[in-house]
């Protein structure tokens, strides 16, 4: 049931809307930012198999996806909000460096809530980053994530097709 409206709030990953489904929902949940805290509760306490399969889930940001518009609708405006779409060549090139170096150290694509960063500031955000060890890296992915889905809950709170 939650499944079927919540799914795709986690990329790819509709195990976490089910998760919090099976937990137990309340009118407690009836708000985007509770029924956000749970899902992301239920991520939390995934195993780290499932959390990196979470975060795999992701595209790569200004990746070859977007580019060719294959994108999830929510990932396309997210990344289309933070003006990925208009990345000059050398930005393109420099988040394609940057996905691969990132990909090899860490084994998942780098994830960040782009709500509110312009591209010099996921830029600078990546590079920092990439000095992480695998662990820290798989926290901070999952936080940002989790707060990717409590935008997304927030948008479609207050947009019509709610
Ligand atoms: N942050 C917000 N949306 C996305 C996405 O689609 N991919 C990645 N890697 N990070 C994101």
């Amino acid at each position: 049931m939650l499944a079927l409206h919540y799914g795709d709030v986690y990329e790819h990953s509709p195990w976490v809307a089910e998760a919090a489904w099976r937990h137990g929902l309340t009118e407690a949940h009836d708000t985007p930012d509770a029924l956000a805290e749970l899902m992301g509760l239920m991520l939390q306490q995934a195993s780290s198999e499932q959390q990196i399969k979470a975060i795999q889930a992701h595209p790569d940001l200004a990746g070859k996806a977007a580019m060719a518009g294959e994108l999830t609708q929510d990932s396309t405006s997210e990344q289309a909000g933070a003006g990925l779409d208009q990345c000059s060549p050398e930005e393109f090139a420099r988040f394609e460096t940057l996905n691969a170096v990132y990909k090899e150290k860490f084994g998942f694509p780098f994830v960040i809530a782009v709500k509110g960063l312009d591209r010099h500031a996921i830029l600078a955000a990546f590079e920092e980053r990439l000095n992480n060890d695998k662990p820290t890296e798989r926290q901070t992915a999952i936080e940002q994530i989790i707060r990717i889905a409590r935008f997304r809950l927030r948008d479609r709170a207050t947009s019509p097709a709610f």
